[in-house]
């Protein structure tokens, strides 16, 4: 067995987050916004990693010390025969965690045959509940009526408490944050407020767009109090409040103003088969080669990029250190 690898900063490799598609039936504004990304816009199917590639791929990363799986998107939910694909991987031993993130909009369609399939876990994406306002964070695309009857519909299918995301962008959705934290607030669900990030090369990001958490939870705080939780595992992203009355909790994940890079064990893969080290990864690098190797050759090989990796984006914009101005596109590596 191969020693698991650490990178430059001491940190293992223990999360593996896969994008099965790059496509994606939204274009919200901050990730795919329409007038830059067509409507035709994806690859051609074949140079997406085959389930035999995606498969060795896993595999090899379960060898270097991953035993928690997260496929995205794009939307993955357009993945053809995805149920399949999760069914495949489920079974890998060392998988221990498998989870999907969604938009939500087909998940209706979608959510009995995945949970046969094995999927354990599901995040839906979620930034307003007005309609309208929903309509617009999609790029016209997306009804919020479709995303609540899926978050519905996997309830019904056995996903007992979901994760519903959203990122929270000044003077755009704020206001939606309290009728979320409403909406959701003894339903057994997890609301999470993602602070508005820099993340690819679409949106014109600036600080004056960031809510920051703090604003948000005191904003929370003065209607509905809460207390602080303790994290459920070492390196988890979003810190984790209750609420006093016993109903429920509610996330916050604060990338802008405390950077977590610290602990950060996650890698990135893009449907065409290209590693990611950090979410702000200027460039990825080709798996397909060292793929065709077979899965021992392709983990060692994979051990020998992760002791390299020294990335620590969040924590040098914290400190207006260098940095680079490239970033891959969410959409290619799904958040
Ligand atoms: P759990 O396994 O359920 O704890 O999932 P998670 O919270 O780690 O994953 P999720 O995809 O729900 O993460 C929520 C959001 O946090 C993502 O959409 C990203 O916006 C952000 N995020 C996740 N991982 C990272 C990361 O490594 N760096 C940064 N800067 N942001 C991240
Ligand atoms: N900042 C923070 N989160 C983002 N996401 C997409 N773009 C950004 C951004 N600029 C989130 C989506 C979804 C996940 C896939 O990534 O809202 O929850
Ligand atoms: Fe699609 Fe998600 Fe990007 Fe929105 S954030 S355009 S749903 S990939
Ligand atoms: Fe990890 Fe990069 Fe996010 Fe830091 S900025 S937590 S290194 S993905």
């Amino acid at each position: 067995p191969l020693p698991m690898p650490l990178d430059l900063h001491g940190r293992p490799l223990r999360d593996l987050r896969l994008s099965v598609i790059e496509a994606c039936n939204f274009r919200c504004p901050y990730c795919m916004p329409a007038e830059r990304v067509p409507d035709d816009y994806g690859l051609d199917a074949a140079s997406r990693l085959s389930f035999d590639e995606i498969e060795t791929l896993v595999r090899g990363f379960v060898r270097v010390g991953v035993s928690k799986l997260r496929l995205t998107g794009g939307e993955p939910l357009l993945r053809k025969r995805l149920p399949e694909l999760v069914a495949r991987l489920a079974r890998i031993e060392g998988i221990e965690d498998l989870a999907l993130t969604t938009n939500g909009s087909l998940l209706a369609r979608h959510a009995q045959a995945l949970r046969e399939a094995g999927l354990r876990r599901l995040t839906v994406s979620l930034d307003a509940l007005d309609p309208e306002r929903f309509r617009r964070l999609s790029g016209g695309r997306g009804e919020v009526a479709d995303v609540l009857e899926g978050i519905a519909a996997a309830r019904a299918a056995g996903f007992g408490s979901l994760k519903i995301n959203c990122v929270v962008q000044r003077g755009v959705n704020e206001d939606q944050v309290l009728p979320l934290v409403e909406h959701f607030r003894g339903s057994g669900h997890v609301l999470r407020f993602i602070e508005y990030m820099d993340v690819g090369n679409c949106n014109d990001w600036s600080a004056e767009g960031v809510v920051s958490s703090q604003t948000l939870r005191d904003r929370i705080h003065a209607r509905w109090p809460l207390r602080a939780l303790d994290a459920n595992y070492r390196g988890e992203v979003a810190s984790r409040y209750g609420f006093a009355d016993g109903q429920g909790e509610i996330g916050f994940v604060s990338s802008i103003s405390a950077p977590f890079c610290g602990d950060c064990h996650r890698s990135r893969v893009s449907a065409d088969g290209r590693l990611y080290t950090c979410l702000f990864a200027a460039e990825g690098t080709d798996l397909r080669p060292s793929l065709a190797l077979g899965e021992a050759a392709f983990a060692e090989r994979l051990a020998g990029l992760w002791s390299r990796r020294g990335d620590r984006y969040s924590e040098l914009r914290a400190l207006d250190a260098p940095r680079s101005k490239r970033h891959v596109e969410m959409f290619l590596i799904g958040g």
